[in-house]
Protein backbone atom coordinates (compact mmCIF):
# COMPACT_ATOMS: atom_id res chain seq x y z
CA UNK A 1 0.00 0.00 0.00
CA UNK A 2 1.24 3.13 -1.24
CA UNK A 3 1.12 6.35 1.59
CA UNK A 4 -2.06 7.22 2.45
CA UNK A 5 -2.62 10.67 0.68
CA UNK A 6 -4.23 13.64 2.25
CA UNK A 7 -5.40 16.91 0.80
CA UNK A 8 -4.40 19.57 2.92
CA UNK A 9 -6.59 22.67 2.07
CA UNK A 10 -5.66 26.51 3.27
CA UNK A 11 -8.37 29.26 3.59
CA UNK A 12 -7.83 32.52 4.07
CA UNK A 13 -7.07 33.50 7.70
CA UNK A 14 -4.23 34.42 9.79
CA UNK A 15 -3.81 30.93 11.79
CA UNK A 16 -2.65 29.37 8.05
CA UNK A 17 0.63 29.71 9.35
CA UNK A 18 0.11 27.03 12.42
CA UNK A 19 -0.77 24.59 9.02
CA UNK A 20 2.44 24.92 8.23
CA UNK A 21 3.02 22.78 11.18
CA UNK A 22 0.13 20.26 10.54
CA UNK A 23 1.88 19.67 7.24
CA UNK A 24 5.16 19.08 8.65
CA UNK A 25 3.81 16.41 11.23
CA UNK A 26 1.98 14.74 8.21
CA UNK A 27 4.61 14.66 5.85
CA UNK A 28 7.13 13.72 8.51
CA UNK A 29 4.63 10.42 9.80
CA UNK A 30 4.48 9.33 6.38
CA UNK A 31 1.62 11.01 4.57
CA UNK A 32 1.97 12.08 0.98
CA UNK A 33 0.01 15.67 1.10
CA UNK A 34 -1.24 18.30 -0.82
CA UNK A 35 -1.66 21.46 -0.06
CA UNK A 36 -4.10 23.36 -1.94
CA UNK A 37 -4.42 26.81 -1.13
CA UNK A 38 -7.11 29.31 -1.50
CA UNK A 39 -6.32 32.69 -3.07
CA UNK A 40 -6.77 34.84 -0.07
CA UNK A 41 -4.62 32.16 1.65
CA UNK A 42 -1.64 33.29 -0.23
CA UNK A 43 -1.68 36.76 1.50
CA UNK A 44 -0.73 35.17 4.60
CA UNK A 45 1.67 32.19 3.86
CA UNK A 46 3.26 31.86 0.17
CA UNK A 47 3.01 29.31 -2.40
CA UNK A 48 6.47 28.25 -2.17
CA UNK A 49 6.29 27.50 1.62
CA UNK A 50 3.29 24.77 0.91
CA UNK A 51 5.51 23.74 -2.25
CA UNK A 52 8.94 23.18 -0.52
CA UNK A 53 7.74 21.31 2.88
CA UNK A 54 4.60 19.05 1.32
CA UNK A 55 7.42 18.53 -1.41
CA UNK A 56 4.06 18.28 -4.12
CA UNK A 57 2.92 21.50 -6.67
CA UNK A 58 0.51 23.66 -4.39
CA UNK A 59 -2.04 24.95 -6.64
CA UNK A 60 -5.12 27.22 -6.00
CA UNK A 61 -6.94 27.38 -9.22
CA UNK A 62 -8.92 24.77 -11.68
CA UNK A 63 -7.10 26.86 -14.56
CA UNK A 64 -3.64 25.20 -13.50
CA UNK A 65 -1.89 21.92 -15.31
CA UNK A 66 -5.46 21.65 -16.52
CA UNK A 67 -4.32 18.42 -18.54
CA UNK A 68 -4.43 16.92 -15.00
CA UNK A 69 -7.89 17.72 -14.38
CA UNK A 70 -6.68 18.38 -10.89
CA UNK A 71 -10.14 19.98 -9.79
CA UNK A 72 -11.59 16.08 -9.95
CA UNK A 73 -8.93 14.18 -9.63
CA UNK A 74 -6.91 15.62 -6.28
CA UNK A 75 -10.30 15.04 -4.65
CA UNK A 76 -11.83 11.92 -5.63
CA UNK A 77 -7.75 10.05 -4.92
CA UNK A 78 -7.50 11.32 -1.41
CA UNK A 79 -7.81 9.16 1.57
CA UNK A 80 -8.46 12.43 4.08
CA UNK A 81 -9.32 15.84 3.32
CA UNK A 82 -7.98 18.27 6.32
CA UNK A 83 -9.38 22.33 5.97
CA UNK A 84 -7.40 23.85 8.33
CA UNK A 85 -7.90 26.94 8.81
CA UNK A 86 -11.76 26.92 7.66
CA UNK A 87 -12.97 30.52 7.72
CA UNK A 88 -16.20 31.17 7.76
CA UNK A 89 -16.23 31.92 4.15
CA UNK A 90 -14.67 28.69 3.27
CA UNK A 91 -17.28 26.82 5.82
CA UNK A 92 -20.26 28.63 3.93
CA UNK A 93 -18.72 27.65 0.62
CA UNK A 94 -18.61 24.16 1.43
CA UNK A 95 -22.02 24.15 3.07
CA UNK A 96 -23.52 25.57 0.14
CA UNK A 97 -21.69 23.40 -2.84
CA UNK A 98 -20.02 26.41 -4.17
CA UNK A 99 -17.23 25.57 -7.05
CA UNK A 100 -15.14 28.50 -7.76
CA UNK A 101 -11.46 27.93 -6.80
CA UNK A 102 -9.43 24.17 -6.69
CA UNK A 103 -10.03 23.82 -2.86
CA UNK A 104 -13.98 23.88 -3.27
CA UNK A 105 -13.90 21.71 -6.49
CA UNK A 106 -11.66 19.16 -4.70
CA UNK A 107 -14.31 19.41 -2.26
CA UNK A 108 -17.07 18.84 -4.04
CA UNK A 109 -15.19 15.65 -5.48
CA UNK A 110 -13.65 13.93 -2.19
CA UNK A 111 -15.89 10.87 -1.28
CA UNK A 112 -13.00 10.34 1.61
CA UNK A 113 -13.65 11.67 4.93
CA UNK A 114 -13.24 15.44 5.74
CA UNK A 115 -11.75 17.26 8.38
CA UNK A 116 -12.72 21.30 9.00
CA UNK A 117 -11.15 23.06 11.83
CA UNK A 118 -12.01 26.48 11.66
CA UNK A 119 -10.90 29.77 13.32
CA UNK A 120 -12.28 32.87 13.11
CA UNK A 121 -13.16 35.53 15.54
CA UNK A 122 -15.80 34.41 18.18
CA UNK A 123 -18.70 36.77 17.09
CA UNK A 124 -18.13 35.65 13.40
CA UNK A 125 -18.40 31.74 14.54
CA UNK A 126 -21.03 32.59 16.74
CA UNK A 127 -22.96 34.28 14.04
CA UNK A 128 -26.05 32.39 13.10
CA UNK A 129 -25.13 31.60 9.36
CA UNK A 130 -22.06 30.14 10.57
CA UNK A 131 -24.02 27.64 13.11
CA UNK A 132 -25.99 27.20 10.39
CA UNK A 133 -23.06 26.01 7.90
CA UNK A 134 -21.49 23.73 10.60
CA UNK A 135 -24.51 22.20 11.21
CA UNK A 136 -24.77 21.41 7.56
CA UNK A 137 -21.45 20.40 7.04
CA UNK A 138 -21.91 18.19 10.09
CA UNK A 139 -25.24 16.57 9.21
CA UNK A 140 -23.92 14.88 6.10
CA UNK A 141 -20.63 13.70 7.69
CA UNK A 142 -17.77 15.87 7.93
CA UNK A 143 -15.84 16.24 11.06
CA UNK A 144 -15.89 20.18 12.09
CA UNK A 145 -13.70 20.78 15.03
CA UNK A 146 -14.91 23.09 17.43
CA UNK A 147 -12.46 25.64 17.44
CA UNK A 148 -10.32 26.34 20.59
CA UNK A 149 -11.04 29.61 23.34
CA UNK A 150 -8.01 31.97 23.70
CA UNK A 151 -6.02 34.57 22.30
CA UNK A 152 -7.73 35.69 18.92
CA UNK A 153 -6.15 37.98 16.55
CA UNK A 154 -4.77 41.51 17.88
CA UNK A 155 -5.94 42.14 21.53
CA UNK A 156 -9.16 39.86 21.66
CA UNK A 157 -9.54 36.35 23.59
CA UNK A 158 -12.74 33.96 23.28
CA UNK A 159 -13.85 30.89 20.75
CA UNK A 160 -12.20 30.79 17.37
CA UNK A 161 -8.43 29.85 17.21
CA UNK A 162 -7.20 27.18 15.48
CA UNK A 163 -6.69 24.02 17.92
CA UNK A 164 -2.76 23.03 18.41
CA UNK A 165 -1.87 21.82 15.14
CA UNK A 166 -0.23 18.42 16.90
CA UNK A 167 -4.18 18.30 18.57
CA UNK A 168 -5.33 18.25 14.98
CA UNK A 169 -2.81 16.28 13.16
CA UNK A 170 -4.44 13.61 16.00
CA UNK A 171 -7.98 14.34 14.82
CA UNK A 172 -6.50 13.62 11.29
CA UNK A 173 -4.75 10.39 12.54
CA UNK A 174 -7.86 9.08 14.34
CA UNK A 175 -9.96 9.63 11.47
CA UNK A 176 -7.43 8.15 8.68
CA UNK A 177 -7.11 4.90 11.15
CA UNK A 178 -10.70 4.19 11.04
CA UNK A 179 -11.41 5.13 7.10
CA UNK A 180 -14.86 5.60 7.44
CA UNK A 181 -16.48 8.91 5.31
CA UNK A 182 -19.41 8.79 7.61
CA UNK A 183 -18.67 10.48 10.98
CA UNK A 184 -21.26 8.34 12.84
CA UNK A 185 -21.69 10.73 16.12
CA UNK A 186 -21.96 13.83 14.14
CA UNK A 187 -24.69 15.91 16.23
CA UNK A 188 -24.19 14.30 19.51
CA UNK A 189 -23.40 15.12 22.50
CA UNK A 190 -21.08 12.97 24.34
CA UNK A 191 -19.54 13.54 27.90
CA UNK A 192 -16.58 11.55 29.32
CA UNK A 193 -14.83 11.78 32.67
CA UNK A 194 -11.64 10.81 33.30
CA UNK A 195 -8.50 11.13 35.28
CA UNK A 196 -9.10 10.23 39.32
CA UNK A 197 -10.33 12.40 41.83
CA UNK A 198 -8.22 13.65 44.51
CA UNK A 199 -9.81 13.57 47.76
CA UNK A 200 -8.11 16.43 50.12
CA UNK A 201 -6.97 15.70 53.49
CA UNK A 202 -5.34 19.04 54.62
CA UNK A 203 -3.67 21.65 51.99
CA UNK A 204 -1.33 19.54 51.11
CA UNK A 205 -2.01 16.23 50.74
CA UNK A 206 -4.72 13.94 49.43
CA UNK A 207 -6.33 9.92 49.01
CA UNK A 208 -6.04 9.65 45.21
CA UNK A 209 -5.59 6.89 42.65
CA UNK A 210 -3.33 5.70 39.73
CA UNK A 211 -5.56 6.82 36.59
CA UNK A 212 -3.68 8.77 34.17
CA UNK A 213 -6.73 9.88 32.25
CA UNK A 214 -5.55 8.22 29.49
CA UNK A 215 -8.52 5.94 28.16
CA UNK A 216 -10.88 9.59 28.98
CA UNK A 217 -8.47 11.16 26.90
CA UNK A 218 -8.35 8.36 23.84
CA UNK A 219 -12.33 8.18 24.15
CA UNK A 220 -12.50 11.78 23.52
CA UNK A 221 -10.08 11.78 20.39
CA UNK A 222 -12.06 9.34 18.90
CA UNK A 223 -15.09 10.58 19.70
CA UNK A 224 -13.94 14.27 17.85
CA UNK A 225 -12.88 12.23 14.92
CA UNK A 226 -16.14 10.64 14.52
CA UNK A 227 -18.13 13.70 14.81
CA UNK A 228 -19.05 14.14 18.27
CA UNK A 229 -19.07 17.43 20.18
CA UNK A 230 -17.25 16.16 23.41
CA UNK A 231 -17.04 17.50 26.84
CA UNK A 232 -14.09 16.03 28.86
CA UNK A 233 -14.23 16.05 33.04
CA UNK A 234 -10.81 15.85 33.64
CA UNK A 235 -9.86 15.16 36.81
CA UNK A 236 -6.33 15.51 37.89
CA UNK A 237 -4.78 14.77 34.47
CA UNK A 238 -1.86 16.09 33.21
CA UNK A 239 -2.28 15.59 29.81
CA UNK A 240 -2.65 18.31 26.49
CA UNK A 241 -6.41 18.91 25.90
CA UNK A 242 -7.73 17.45 22.60
CA UNK A 243 -8.58 19.67 19.63
CA UNK A 244 -12.27 19.99 20.12
CA UNK A 245 -12.65 19.21 23.26
CA UNK A 246 -14.55 21.27 26.05
CA UNK A 247 -12.33 20.63 28.94
CA UNK A 248 -14.18 20.87 32.57
CA UNK A 249 -11.08 20.60 35.45
CA UNK A 250 -12.32 18.80 38.89
CA UNK A 251 -10.47 18.25 41.54
CA UNK A 252 -12.50 15.82 43.93
CA UNK A 253 -15.85 13.29 43.83
CA UNK A 254 -17.99 15.55 44.84
CA UNK A 255 -16.99 18.17 41.83
CA UNK A 256 -16.68 15.81 39.67
CA UNK A 257 -20.23 14.59 40.09
CA UNK A 258 -21.42 18.59 39.87
CA UNK A 259 -19.52 18.76 36.54
CA UNK A 260 -21.04 15.64 35.45
CA UNK A 261 -24.54 16.12 35.85
CA UNK A 262 -24.86 19.41 34.61
CA UNK A 263 -23.08 18.31 30.81
CA UNK A 264 -25.14 15.02 31.28
CA UNK A 265 -28.12 17.31 30.78
CA UNK A 266 -28.18 17.24 27.12
CA UNK A 267 -25.88 14.16 26.33
CA UNK A 268 -26.64 11.26 24.07
CA UNK A 269 -23.79 10.13 25.62
CA UNK A 270 -21.82 9.72 29.25
CA UNK A 271 -19.54 7.72 29.43
CA UNK A 272 -17.50 7.46 33.48
CA UNK A 273 -13.99 6.60 32.63
CA UNK A 274 -12.84 8.30 35.81
CA UNK A 275 -11.71 6.48 38.66
CA UNK A 276 -13.59 7.82 41.19
CA UNK A 277 -13.03 7.81 45.01
CA UNK A 278 -15.61 5.90 46.69
CA UNK A 279 -14.52 7.74 50.43
CA UNK A 280 -13.22 10.79 51.15
CA UNK A 281 -11.30 11.82 54.79
CA UNK A 282 -14.27 12.71 57.16
CA UNK A 283 -12.64 15.97 58.07
CA UNK A 284 -10.67 18.08 56.00
CA UNK A 285 -7.98 19.77 58.44
CA UNK A 286 -7.62 23.70 56.98
CA UNK A 287 -3.80 23.88 58.13
CA UNK A 288 -1.07 21.09 57.44
CA UNK A 289 -1.28 18.04 59.70
CA UNK A 290 1.66 18.01 61.49
CA UNK A 291 3.53 15.01 63.20
CA UNK A 292 3.54 15.02 67.31
CA UNK A 293 6.81 13.51 68.95
CA UNK A 294 5.38 10.35 70.61
CA UNK A 295 2.04 10.36 70.04
CA UNK A 296 0.01 8.07 67.05
CA UNK A 297 -1.20 9.21 64.09
CA UNK A 298 -5.00 9.92 64.60
CA UNK A 299 -6.97 7.39 62.11
CA UNK A 300 -8.55 8.86 59.50
CA UNK A 301 -12.06 8.51 59.33
CA UNK A 302 -13.73 8.23 55.76
CA UNK A 303 -17.07 8.93 54.19
CA UNK A 304 -18.73 7.82 51.11
CA UNK A 305 -18.52 9.66 48.21
CA UNK A 306 -22.02 9.73 45.93
CA UNK A 307 -21.57 6.76 43.56
CA UNK A 308 -21.79 9.23 39.99
CA UNK A 309 -22.89 6.34 37.89
CA UNK A 310 -25.71 4.65 39.61
CA UNK A 311 -27.22 7.69 40.21
CA UNK A 312 -27.11 9.33 36.60
CA UNK A 313 -28.35 5.62 35.25
CA UNK A 314 -31.27 5.51 37.81
CA UNK A 315 -32.14 8.91 36.82
CA UNK A 316 -31.34 9.33 33.39
CA UNK A 317 -31.19 12.95 32.20
CA UNK A 318 -32.94 12.19 28.58
CA UNK A 319 -34.76 9.66 27.07
CA UNK A 320 -32.38 7.15 25.25
CA UNK A 321 -28.91 8.20 26.61
CA UNK A 322 -26.32 5.72 26.46
CA UNK A 323 -24.81 5.19 29.84
CA UNK A 324 -21.16 3.39 30.09
CA UNK A 325 -19.17 2.46 32.60
CA UNK A 326 -16.00 1.20 33.49
CA UNK A 327 -14.67 -1.72 36.19
CA UNK A 328 -11.36 -2.51 36.94
CA UNK A 329 -10.98 -5.65 39.14
CA UNK A 330 -8.15 -7.49 40.27
CA UNK A 331 -9.69 -11.01 40.21
CA UNK A 332 -13.32 -12.92 39.26
CA UNK A 333 -13.07 -10.18 36.64
CA UNK A 334 -16.18 -11.75 34.64
CA UNK A 335 -18.18 -12.20 37.87
CA UNK A 336 -17.86 -8.81 39.40
CA UNK A 337 -18.52 -7.36 35.95
CA UNK A 338 -21.64 -8.75 35.50
CA UNK A 339 -22.73 -8.14 39.23
CA UNK A 340 -21.09 -4.33 39.03
CA UNK A 341 -23.44 -4.18 35.56
CA UNK A 342 -26.57 -4.67 37.54
CA UNK A 343 -25.84 -2.82 40.50
CA UNK A 344 -24.75 0.44 38.65
CA UNK A 345 -27.83 0.56 36.17
CA UNK A 346 -25.47 1.42 33.18
CA UNK A 347 -26.00 0.06 29.83
CA UNK A 348 -22.20 -1.02 28.60
CA UNK A 349 -19.59 -1.85 31.44
CA UNK A 350 -15.81 -1.65 30.15
CA UNK A 351 -14.27 -4.71 32.10
CA UNK A 352 -10.30 -4.36 32.74
CA UNK A 353 -8.20 -6.47 34.62
CA UNK A 354 -6.00 -4.26 36.81
CA UNK A 355 -2.63 -4.95 38.65
CA UNK A 356 0.12 -2.76 40.15
CA UNK A 357 1.51 -2.49 36.53
CA UNK A 358 -1.01 -3.29 34.20
CA UNK A 359 -3.17 -1.08 32.58
CA UNK A 360 -2.75 2.90 34.85
CA UNK A 361 -0.93 4.74 32.98
CA UNK A 362 0.22 2.73 29.72
CA UNK A 363 -0.46 3.05 26.38
CA UNK A 364 -2.29 -0.29 25.92
CA UNK A 365 -5.74 -2.07 27.37
CA UNK A 366 -7.22 -4.73 27.35
CA UNK A 367 -11.05 -5.60 28.28
CA UNK A 368 -14.95 -7.24 27.73
CA UNK A 369 -17.14 -4.86 27.27
CA UNK A 370 -20.24 -6.49 29.18
CA UNK A 371 -23.81 -4.80 27.64
CA UNK A 372 -27.22 -4.92 29.93
CA UNK A 373 -28.35 -6.73 26.78
CA UNK A 374 -26.44 -10.06 28.05
CA UNK A 375 -24.02 -9.61 25.13
CA UNK A 376 -20.56 -9.83 25.81
CA UNK A 377 -17.47 -8.15 23.96
CA UNK A 378 -14.26 -9.12 23.98
CA UNK A 379 -11.53 -6.56 23.09
CA UNK A 380 -8.20 -7.72 22.58
CA UNK A 381 -4.63 -6.22 23.88
CA UNK A 382 -3.62 -3.18 22.13
CA UNK A 383 -3.93 0.81 21.92
CA UNK A 384 -6.19 2.57 24.06
CA UNK A 385 -7.66 3.94 21.07
CA UNK A 386 -8.59 0.76 19.79
CA UNK A 387 -10.83 0.14 22.77
CA UNK A 388 -12.09 3.68 22.61
CA UNK A 389 -13.37 3.01 18.74
CA UNK A 390 -15.20 -0.55 20.39
CA UNK A 391 -16.81 1.30 22.45
CA UNK A 392 -18.02 3.99 20.32
CA UNK A 393 -18.94 0.83 18.23
CA UNK A 394 -21.59 -0.37 21.04
CA UNK A 395 -22.68 3.11 21.82
CA UNK A 396 -23.64 3.69 18.39
CA UNK A 397 -25.76 0.76 17.81
CA UNK A 398 -27.77 1.73 20.99
CA UNK A 399 -29.26 5.25 21.22
CA UNK A 400 -31.97 6.37 19.98
CA UNK A 401 -32.54 6.89 16.41
CA UNK A 402 -30.92 10.80 15.34
CA UNK A 403 -33.25 12.98 16.00
CA UNK A 404 -34.94 15.15 13.11
N1 LIG B 1 -17.91 5.45 39.84
C1 LIG B 1 -18.71 6.54 40.10
N2 LIG B 1 -18.78 7.07 41.35
C2 LIG B 1 -18.10 6.51 42.36
C3 LIG B 1 -17.29 5.36 42.13
C4 LIG B 1 -17.22 4.86 40.85
O1 LIG B 1 -19.32 7.06 39.17
N3 LIG B 1 -18.19 7.03 43.58
C5 LIG B 1 -17.88 4.87 38.49
C6 LIG B 1 -16.52 4.85 37.82
O2 LIG B 1 -16.32 6.00 37.05
C7 LIG B 1 -16.62 3.61 36.96
C8 LIG B 1 -17.54 2.68 37.72
O3 LIG B 1 -18.26 3.54 38.61
O4 LIG B 1 -17.22 3.88 35.73
C9 LIG B 1 -16.90 1.54 38.48
O5 LIG B 1 -16.16 1.97 39.52
P1 LIG B 1 -15.56 0.99 40.62
O6 LIG B 1 -14.83 1.85 41.59
O7 LIG B 1 -14.82 -0.11 39.99
O8 LIG B 1 -16.88 0.37 41.23
P2 LIG B 1 -17.37 0.26 42.66
O9 LIG B 1 -18.84 0.36 42.63
O10 LIG B 1 -16.64 1.23 43.51
O11 LIG B 1 -17.02 -1.24 43.07
P3 LIG B 1 -15.86 -1.83 43.99
O12 LIG B 1 -15.10 -0.68 44.58
O13 LIG B 1 -16.63 -2.60 44.96
O14 LIG B 1 -15.05 -2.67 43.06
Amino acid sequence: MGKPKVVLGVSGGIAAYKACELLRRLTESGHDVRVVPTAASLNFVGEATWAALSGNPASTEVWETVHEVPHVRIGQGADLVVVAPATADMLAKAAHGLADDLLTNTLLTARCPVVFAPAMHTEMWEHPATQENVATLRRRGAVVIEPAVGRLTGKDTGKGRLPDPEEIFEVCRQVLRRRVAEADLAGRHVVISAGGTREPLDPVRFLGNRSSGKQGYALARTAVARGARVTLIAANTALADPAGVDVVRVGTAVQLREAVLKAASDADVVVMAAAVADFRPAEYAGGKIKKKDGEDPAPVALVRNPDVLAEISADRAREGQVIVGFAAETDHVLDNGRAKLRRKGCDLLVVNEVGETQTFGSEENEAIILASDGSEIPVPYGPKEALAEAIWDQVTQRYTPRRA
